[in-house]
């Protein structure tokens, strides 16, 4: 069980003495994480969160999400940015759960709204609402609507079993609704912002009700919590992974691309990308967070990633142990040349594409890191969600940013509520 950083596609690109040099500067970050003594510090409850979780908040969720499964047929979870991405990617990643879960309230596009009101309509249906601030234009506005519909079918103690809401203790309407309609509700802490909620009720509320192993989801980032708090940089690979960042990023290379040859990745690409760019992106600084699903994209981003602009890292995220097995036949006439790999389970021949790609990038200027994962569950998700996040907390620090505000993300509210003409 675990979670590997294998940096050999780094030769020529970081010196031992180069991560080395790094360390007094992740020593700081690390005592500024943990001592409560950086930028931001009112923001550093996900720091020693999954140890501070509950096993009673894990139990009351397994038992609420038995009752929502003998009453519901789907999940709709409305919530955007911190309030959708780690629900989504925990879901895509672990290929679903028990019930289905629908989303909404992660844009304004009638097409996507018109879907869950059909859904609402045809389905018995469990909806919880996210938002810490219960200010966001985008799942506000998806609530009323959806509020509306779930009223017109439902009423009473029915109505009031089928809306949950995750939002602030005091602050915010999201608090006040809640309150008065005398919907059930769940507090997002204080002290962690939206894209380090994961792992507070803003993931496990919905997750657990989905059906997914939410015990081993925070269980997993509980082993992170221990294994990541090594101040020792050499066997630290959380603070490793910070450090190596940041060494590319003083060379030039001022884009990550998170890579994978397991779509399910693909989300959790997203919930990285939020993470990273708000949490690193500002004053002018910041790796730019990408992404890519392999060996599909290699047909499209490969010629760029190969022979591009020499700008770029990549950080593949591996899946050691694969749950099932295809085998690839054999032809007798072995028309298309494969017969080489027959007999060969695909995901052998997958892991060939990844060892290949990683070859040839290297050799074309693209230096790399692999993360492995030993398999695709809730207990390693858990851990790279914390490995992830600490790993930003760190790189923030040594890049000289706040990592836990987003200042820049106002910019567009401040002109769109204007056009609103909200108060
Ligand atoms: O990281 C953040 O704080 C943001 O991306 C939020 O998660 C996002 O804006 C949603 O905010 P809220 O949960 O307050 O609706």
């Amino acid at each position: 069980m675990g979670i590997k950083l294998n940096t050999e596609y780094l030769k020529n690109f970081v010196s031992d003495a180069e991560l080395k040099a790094m360390a007094p500067a992740v020593a700081k970050a690390h005592q500024d994480l943990h001592q409560k003594t950086g930028l931001g510090h009112d923001f550093l409850g996900w720091v020693d969160l999954p140890s501070k979780t509950p096993d009673a908040l894990i139990t009351e969720l397994t038992v609420l999400a038995k009752d929502v499964a003998s009453h519901s047929e789907a999940i709709i979870s409305i919530g955007i940015g911190g309030s959708y991405l780690g629900i989504r990617s925990t879901l895509e990643f672990l290929g679903g759960g028990r019930l289905p879960v629908y989303y909404a309230g992660h844009n304004m596009a009638t097409a996507d709204m018109v879907r869950i009101l059909e859904l609402i309509q045809q389905k018995n249906v469990t909806v919880v609402v996210i938002s810490k601030s219960g200010t966001t234009t985008e799942p506000a506005v998806a609530f009323r609507i959806i509020d509306q519909a779930m009223q017109k079918k439902y009423s009473g103690a029915e109505l009031k079993k089928r809306i949950i809401c995750v939002t602030d203790a005091k602050k915010g309407a999201l608090r006040q609704i809640a309150d008065k309609a005398g919907y059930r509700s769940y507090i997002i802490p204080d002290d962690v912002g939206g894209r380090f909620s994961v792992l507070t009720p803003v993931g496990l509320v919905p997750l657990a009700l989905a059906g997914v192993d939410i015990k081993a989801f925070v269980d997993g980032a509980r082993a992170g919590e221990k294994e990541y708090a090594s101040t020792d940089l050499s066997k630290n690979i959380c603070y490793q992974y910070a450090a190596i960042r940041n060494v590319l990023y003083r060379k030039g290379k001022v884009i990550e691309m998170m890579a994978s040859f397991y779509p399910n990745v693909q989300y959790v690409a997203e919930w990285w990308k939020q993470l990273y760019g708000e949490s690193e992106g500002k004053g002018g600084q910041g790796i730019f967070p990408a992404s890519t699903i392999l060996s599909t994209d290699l047909h499209s981003m490969g010629q760029m990633m190969q022979d591009g602009i020499r700008n770029m890292f990549e950080t593949f995220i591996m899946i050691d142990k694969v749950a099932d097995q295809v085998f690839i036949p054999s032809q007798t006439e072995d028309t298309d040349k494969f017969n080489c790999v027959a007999g060969k389970d695909l995901d052998w021949v997958n892991k060939q594409a990844y060892k290949a790609t990683a070859d040839a990038h290297y050799e074309g200027g693209v230096p790399n890191m692999v993360i492995t994962l030993d398999q695709a569950d809730a207990f390693h998700l858990g851990q790279l969600y914390y490995f992830f996040e600490k790993g930003v907390g760190v790189s923030g620090y040594i890049l000289g940013v706040n990592p836990f505000d987003q200042p820049g993300v106002e910019a567009y509210k401040t002109k769109m509520f204007a056009l609103l003409g909200k108060k």
